[in-house]
């Protein structure tokens, strides 16, 4: 590892530990290194920042993953949803939420009357934190920009927030998944629903009900009238 990204890693832990709310990307900063996150939001295609993800040397989980994960689906997408972070099954396909919690959101999305095909799946974190830790505010504030310009190419017409990093990062709120889920908010002018993670439904399954609301709710919001479920 070079000095300078020994710096930044160093910089990065010292973020977590002391708890930085405001955290910026510190590789971006640096000509030497700040070549994917704060890239000019002039990609043409998905692809194309797919492939700056596959490059991307911005923060210490691209020393730690085996396959990035830049999100998948279909770039027209009515719907986008946006997880967490790569765990263990998605490090080694190089898909998202293919592991327990994305065979659950295959599921929900089928609930939907939709295919998982048919929408878009991403996640705040591109590459997996080791032992499936937390994302770090330094590696959101690296990668945050990927997802966004993703969101800006494929304008689906809602978004929906998969737990509480999602909601966190592209509503800026720290307020709790209970309390913001079960209406629409905004994300720079796209409509947003909250709802809980599926691996937090995987292990509290009394919460699919008010899931299945948020996704009512999404539903209705696309104009579209949810399917009767037993
Ligand atoms: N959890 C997530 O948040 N994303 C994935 O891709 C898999 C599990």
């Amino acid at each position: 590892m070079s000095d300078i990204r020994r710096a930044l890693h160093s910089w990065v832990e010292d973020a977590e530990a002391f708890g930085i709310e405001d955290v910026v990307c510190p590789a971006s900063a640096t000509p030497e290194v700040g070549v994917g996150a704060e890239a000019e939001a002039s990609a043409p295609s998905l692809a194309a920042i797919a492939e700056e993800v596959a490059a991307c040397t911005l923060c210490g989980l691209s020393e730690t993953r085996t396959r990035v994960v830049p999100g998948q689906g279909d770039a027209g997408a009515r719907i986008m949803f946006v997880g967490e972070a790569p765990g263990a099954d998605e490090d080694r396909q190089g898909l998202a939420f293919v592991g327990r919690a994305g065979q659950l959101l295959t599921k929900m999305i089928v609930a939907m009357g939709f295919d998982r095909e048919e929408v878009f799946i991403a996640n705040v974190l591109k590459c997996r934190p080791p032992a499936n830790r937390d994302p770090a505010p330094a590696e959101v504030a690296c990668c945050l920009p990927f997802l966004k310009r993703q969101i800006a190419l494929i304008e689906p017409e809602i978004l929906v927030a998969l737990g509480g990093h999602a909601m966190k990062n592209l509503l800026q709120t720290e307020a709790s998944v209970g309390r913001m889920r079960g209406r629409v908010h905004d994300y720079d002018g796209t409509p947003l629903v909250v709802t809980y993670h599926p691996a937090f439904l995987l292990r509290s399954p009394d919460m699919k009900r008010a899931a299945w609301e948020d996704l009512q709710l999404v539903l209705r919001t696309l104009g579209l009238t949810p399917p009767a479920r037993d």
